[in-house]
């Protein structure tokens, strides 16, 4: 954690509830992953300039982040009034130099990346299962449009995975999911990784991470691009 000269916060200050009646939102979920998530994100973004989260939700996780990551310019993003007052919110409380206001982005939406400068990488944590499969598609076709050679989109969340035991504690989140919105629900991590490589996004890491979650790396490579959408390219995946 960064040294807050002049700030009697505590470290963890936005990981904390809010207040009743507060325009900041807090999601507990955040609170409890933004440490192990943060040490996975520096170990992945040493160099990077920038960062495109997507489906930023409450913010909390942007500011937590962009004070971890100070070299990184992070970029927070979401497609909800409630969660974009919320970004807003925090980040004037928050009052770091790398933390841009929030951009209202919907993935789902046709050409959502037009008109942003690129990035280093794209973040996108506990989107893609709560929301359409068309919100994944885009959020990969879009990504690969924004990221350079070497870029990364880095996906957080629980993930079915092929040859591996899908958790019971995932089994019911999924069947929760799919009761709220039939549209929704687990992803598998190959039909994922299948749809990502016509963009030229190829698997580079897959990082286990506490309550059965993931943490997904994909890199952008012009030279991986597979107009069939294979998966035979995937890079290495480490544990
Ligand atoms: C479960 S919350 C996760 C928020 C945050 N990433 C976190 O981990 O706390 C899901 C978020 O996805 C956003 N979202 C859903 N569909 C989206 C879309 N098509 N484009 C961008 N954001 C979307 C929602 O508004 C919501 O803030």
């Amino acid at each position: 954690m960064a040294e807050r000269p002049g700030d009697d916060r505590p470290a963890d200050w936005m990981l904390r509830e809010p207040p009743p009646g507060d325009e900041r939102l807090a999601a507990p979920a955040a609170a409890r992953n933004a440490a192990p998530l943060a040490a996975v994100l520096e170990r992945l973004l040493p160099d990077a300039d920038s960062v495109l989260e997507i489906a930023s939700g409450s913010g909390q996780h942007a500011v937590f982040f962009a004070e971890r990551l100070p070299w990184v310019t992070w970029r927070p993003s979401d497609t909800e009034p409630t969660a974009l007052a919320s970004i807003a919110a925090w980040r004037r409380l928050a009052g770091l130099h790398n933390l841009e206001a929030p951009r209202a982005l919907d993935v789902s939406a046709p050409d959502w990346w037009a008109g942003l400068d690129p990035v280093s990488a794209v973040l996108c944590v506990n989107m893609i299962h709560i929301s359409p499969w068309q919100s994944c598609l885009g959020l990969l076709e879009g990504a690969a449009a924004l990221l350079p050679d070497e870029g990364a989109l880095i996906l957080y969340g629980p993930f079915r995975r092929e040859g591996v035991e899908t958790a019971e504690s995932n089994e019911a989140f999924d069947r929760s999911l799919r009761q709220r919105d039939p549209r929704w629900g687990l992803r598998r991590l190959e039909a994922v990784v299948e749809a990502a490589a016509p963009h030229g996004l190829a698997l580079a890491e897959v990082v286990e991470m506490p309550a059965n979650n993931l943490t997904v790396a994909l890199r952008r490579s012009a030279s991986q691009a597979d107009p069939a959408g294979g998966i035979s390219g995937s890079g290495p995946q480490g544990l």
